[in-house]
């Protein structure tokens, strides 16, 4: 399973890299904004400086919603650096570019998918990733692992090569059962990532283990 990383944060996304566990990094407005990035100039240069860090797979997202704009963001975007996935609405003109892009051999991320039929029909437009969010199908009541099982099934019926990428993850318990569930990618922030590090036993077998040797060695 991939991890990527869901944040515009350059200090979290260098602390993912350096842990040698990363494999990407999404984006979208509000993240930008969080890190006080406006202007499309200033984010130009954060999506370089991003692709700077990381390996591959850095996630922009088109911030026009009809057909002719999303291309003419889409393709600027890909021209930035070859690690760029263009993230696309899950909208009608998006799945018509997604469409065009993939035709192109431009990676796509089709985003707010909430609906196994929505990401069936961005496989169907040849979407690379499609990106159901499972914090906030859970914030309604809804259950967002389900969705993960049920779009597994259907990519899985049909051979569809679209990955995957589960997004909106709220904390280490989302990122086990997606492993479990068989999504490709899951995103996350760096807190939910590095709490999989932890274990109360993992810590106090440690603690003994130093104490013994301590002991041990007449220290
Ligand atoms: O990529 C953004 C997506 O993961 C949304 O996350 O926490 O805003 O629901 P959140």
């Amino acid at each position: 399973m991939k991890f990527f990383i869901d944040t515009a944060n350059l200090d979290n996304i260098k602390e993912a890299q350096d842990l040698g566990i990363l494999d990407g990094v999404t984006t979208n407005p509000s993240l930008m904004a969080k890190e006080g990035i406006t202007g499309d100039a200033n984010v130009i240069a954060h999506y370089k400086a991003i692709c700077d860090i990381v390996d591959d797979n850095v996630s922009a997202e088109v911030i026009a919603t009809d057909y002719k704009n999303i291309i003419k963001e889409g393709e600027a975007l890909a021209a930035l650096n070859p690690k760029i996935v263009v993230k696309v609405p899950m909208i009608k003109d998006g799945i018509k570019a997604i469409k065009y892009f993939s035709g192109k051999g431009i990676r796509t991320n089709c985003t707010l998918i909430f609906s196994a039929g929505q990401a069936l029909l961005a496989a169907k437009a040849g979407a690379t990733y499609v990106s159901p969010f499972l914090g906030r199908l859970d914030d309604i009541s809804t259950d967002g692992l389900t969705l993960i099982e049920d779009i597994r099934l259907i990519f899985d019926n049909y051979g569809y090569p679209t990955q995957i990428l589960a997004a909106s993850i709220r904390g280490p318990l989302h990122i086990v059962a997606c492993a479990k569930l068989g999504a490709d990618v899951i995103t996350a922030p760096l807190a939910a990532i590095t709490a999989l590090l932890k274990h109360p036993l993992t810590d106090s077998g440690l603690a003994t283990f130093l104490a013994d040797h301590a002991k041990a060695s007449g220290k």
